[in-house]
């Protein structure tokens, strides 16, 4: 069977993500995977700044793809002294594909003199959804290496990615089948991450079809905002948990904290999450008036969202799981590396679905990523799409 090596590119967020996987026989081998997180840029403003993503995507994409190329033995005829000279008809294209994004183009254009065309098969980057601003230095990166290097080039759907992020290999460098059969399907999906709360139906790869959505906030989105509110820094959801860890430490509070479960007794399958970041807002103030110190109070009351965040989640997904009779659930997105969530989900599904089958990815792939962009082109890699008509799509649905 023949080898296959896909390079993936991730920049719909805050994070750079550039991957290289190898496939054979239904196998998969991560050689290299590379995330470069913005947190610390971000973190004075409170949450992700569009343009600051931009600038540093643009600035980090080539120095990781080189890095990442290194890892996997790919970088062929690196030249030191030497460089190769590019043909002005190549210049001026590249010139034009790069118009906006002028850190990109000189990284990109001295990376080229220096480096012969890798033995890649495919290119993967996520078209969305995400954060235009973010998305496009992703994309037109892929596009300029495509179109220099003539190698197929793939737009990705990043929610799509979340989900098949649970069959990554767990190890660098070992072959992993990939054991994505039919038999796990229909499963429930619960999307969970910054910009997306979604349960998702699946009747097999490819085939998805959303059942119910948040209706305004996202449950990460939530979790931020109300990290926020408690004086935690961005991004909040790691914050809140760690804070809501320490109460097993402190004596019982002699305040009662309680907040709202919302939707949670409605028969749909929305979610609503603003309205919970308001009954904290109004509990924090409610606090200070009564001059409660907040540090006081502060893992109460993040153990508090913390649990009303996850119980409604929880408690949708396995009615959803219960009334379309499917075989396993599974979680994908940064919101699922919550580990309470993540047992609250086994726990309940024991108890109310004995039987199904749940799948919560590893920790390293909770989070954004390009491996599981490089992935999920592996199974969409009879669609390849001309580098001139690949475009960024913010709102690109599932
Ligand atoms: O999937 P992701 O990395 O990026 C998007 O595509 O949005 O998700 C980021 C979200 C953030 O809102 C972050 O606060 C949340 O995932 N998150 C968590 C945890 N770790 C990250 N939320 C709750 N608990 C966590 N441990
Ligand atoms: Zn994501």
């Amino acid at each position: 069977m023949v080898l296959m090596r896909i390079l993936g590119i991730e920049t719909s967020c805050d994070e750079t993500g550039i991957s290289i996987l190898e496939f054979k026989n239904n196998q998969c081998k991560i050689l290299a995977n590379l995330v470069y997180s913005q947190i610390k840029v971000h973190q004075p403003y409170g949450g992700v700044v569009p343009n600051l993503a931009k600038r540093e995507h643009q600035k980090n994409l080539i120095p990781m793809l080189q890095l990442a190329l290194k890892e996997a033995r790919l970088e062929k005829n690196k030249r030191k002294n030497q460089k190769i000279k590019l043909p002005a008809s190549k210049i001026q294209v590249l010139e034009n594909l790069l118009l906006k994004d002028e850190i990109l183009k000189q990284n990109l254009l001295s990376f080229f003199q220096t480096i012969d065309k890798p033995k890649i098969d495919l290119i993967a980057v996520t078209k969305g959804p995400g954060l235009a601003p973010a998305l496009w230095p992703g994309v037109n990166c892929a596009r300029a290496l495509s179109y220099f290097w003539h190698i197929p080039l793939l737009g990705i759907n990043h929610l799509e990615a979340h989900i098949l992020s649970n069959w990554l290999p767990k190890e660098k460098n070992q072959w992993t089948t990939l054991q994505i059969t039919q038999n796990l399907f229909p499963a429930t999906d619960l999307i969970i991450s910054g910009g997306h709360t979604q349960l998702v139906l699946i009747k097999k790869i490819g085939c998805y079809r959303l059942i119910g959505e948040t209706r305004d906030d996202a449950a990460g989105e939530c979790f931020d905002k109300t990290a926020r509110l408690l004086g935690l820094s961005y991004p909040g959801g790691p914050a809140i948990a760690a804070e809501a860890k320490k109460t097993k430490k402190l004596p019982p509070s002699s305040f009662s904290i309680s907040l709202p479960r919302p939707m949670i007794n409605q028969k749909n399958y929305d979610f609503s999450f603003a309205g919970l970041k308001t009954a904290v807002l109004y509990l924090v103030e409610d606090l200070k008036k009564q001059k409660v110190s907040l540090n006081l109070i502060r893992p109460f009351l993040a153990a508090e969202i913390q649990n009303s965040i996850n119980e409604v989640l929880v408690s949708k997904t396995i009615r959803l799981a219960k009334n379309f009779h499917t075989k396993t659930i599974i979680a994908a997105g940064g919101v699922a590396a919550n580990e309470a969530l993540c047992e609250l989900l086994q726990q309940e599904a024991a108890k109310k679905l004995p039987g199904i089958k749940v799948i919560i990815p590893a920790k390293q792939y909770t989070g954004d990523n390009a491996a599981m962009i490089a992935l999920t082109a592996y199974f969409h890699q009879k669609q390849p799409i001309h580098w001139e008509k690949l475009k960024a799509d913010p709102n690109l649905k599932l």
